[in-house]
């Protein structure tokens, strides 16, 4: 409590909570006359423990605002921080324990069996014993729940789904605060995608993590979103819950929320209910 301003304290709780401010952010590609934006002044704000998902057409620049956020791609103007650190600032030593990040076609790394796969960024520090190198990833084998008799398996022998899984420990290894989904769920068949969800939302509550996600599933959003954002005319148009983010106008938010496939995402089990 800031009993002698508390308006003062409480403009300095909600700054903590941001944990990735994203503020008038371009993003040009190519020189001259052959120069396009993706971004112009693209402002977004990710808080502490929230799971933030990220939506748009296809070429919009989810990807990339990620890659902004991973400190791989540079702001052509404007910034991108993390807890207040410019993030293409920041060094490539160490980033893994700043953030996880599963790629959307993340493959595992063939010729490594599933706990080398897991340990890879603990054992690339090369400071811990071999055995705590090993613990340290059958902690994050079981916390995705895989048994230890998968560890020895190899990539080319597991399941969609357990490749996913993989990808989760392994960018998981070093407690990283944030971590980055792009298209967590693409791949999966309905079963696997829920299986996937359901595990993404107990990891997340379990770490206290925030994360920030790119999904174009209905089913995905619904169950792990606490906020959306919208990236249409290369700025985010509208953040809020799903039911919030469903009311703004606009045509891709129809499309997209309110076409088929949406309406059968708001409504779980339709065809049960029908029967
Ligand atoms: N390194 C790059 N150089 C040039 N253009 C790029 C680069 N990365 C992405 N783009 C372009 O930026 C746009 C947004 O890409 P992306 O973020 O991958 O879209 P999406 O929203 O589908 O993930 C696309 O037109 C893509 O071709
Ligand atoms: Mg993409």
């Amino acid at each position: 409590m800031d009993a002698v301003n508390p308006v003062k304290g409480n403009a300095q709780k909600a700054q903590d909570d941001v944990l990735v401010r994203i503020e008038k952010l371009w993003t040009v590609f190519g020189q001259g006359e052959k120069a396009f934006s993706v971004h112009q002044d693209l402002d977004l704000e990710v808080r502490r423990g929230e799971i933030l998902t990220i939506v748009g057409g296809s070429g919009t620049g989810k990807t990339v605002l990620l890659r902004h956020i991973l400190g791989l791609t540079r702001p052509s103007r404007g910034t991108v921080r993390i807890d207040g650190q410019e993030a293409s600032a920041l060094p490539t030593e160490g980033a893994s324990a700043r953030m996880g990040m599963l790629f959307q076609h993340g493959a595992l790394f063939s010729a490594f069996n599933v706990l080398d796969n897991i340990a890879f960024a603990l054992r690339e520090q090369d400071s811990l014993p071999e055995e705590v190198v090993r613990d340290a990833a059958l902690v994050k084998l079981q916390m995705v729940g895989l048994k230890p008799e998968h560890a020895l398996r190899m990539p080319s022998d597991l399941s969609g789904g357990m490749i996913k899984r993989v990808a989760l420990a392994r960018a998981l290894i070093m407690d990283p605060p944030l971590l980055l989904l792009d298209e967590p769920t693409a791949g999966l068949d309905p079963l696997g995608s829920d299986e996937f969800c359901a595990l993404l939302l107990d990891v997340q509550r379990e770490l206290g993590l925030t994360v920030i996600m790119v999904t174009h599933d209905l089913d995905t959003l619904y169950a792990l979103s606490t906020r959306v954002a919208v990236l249409a005319e290369k700025k985010v148009i509208v953040v809020g819950t799903p039911e919030e983010v469903v009311q703004f106008k606009h045509p891709f938010i129809e499309t997209f929320f309110l076409g088929e496939r949406g309406r059968r995402a708001m409504q779980p089990l339709p065809q049960q209910a029908a029967q």
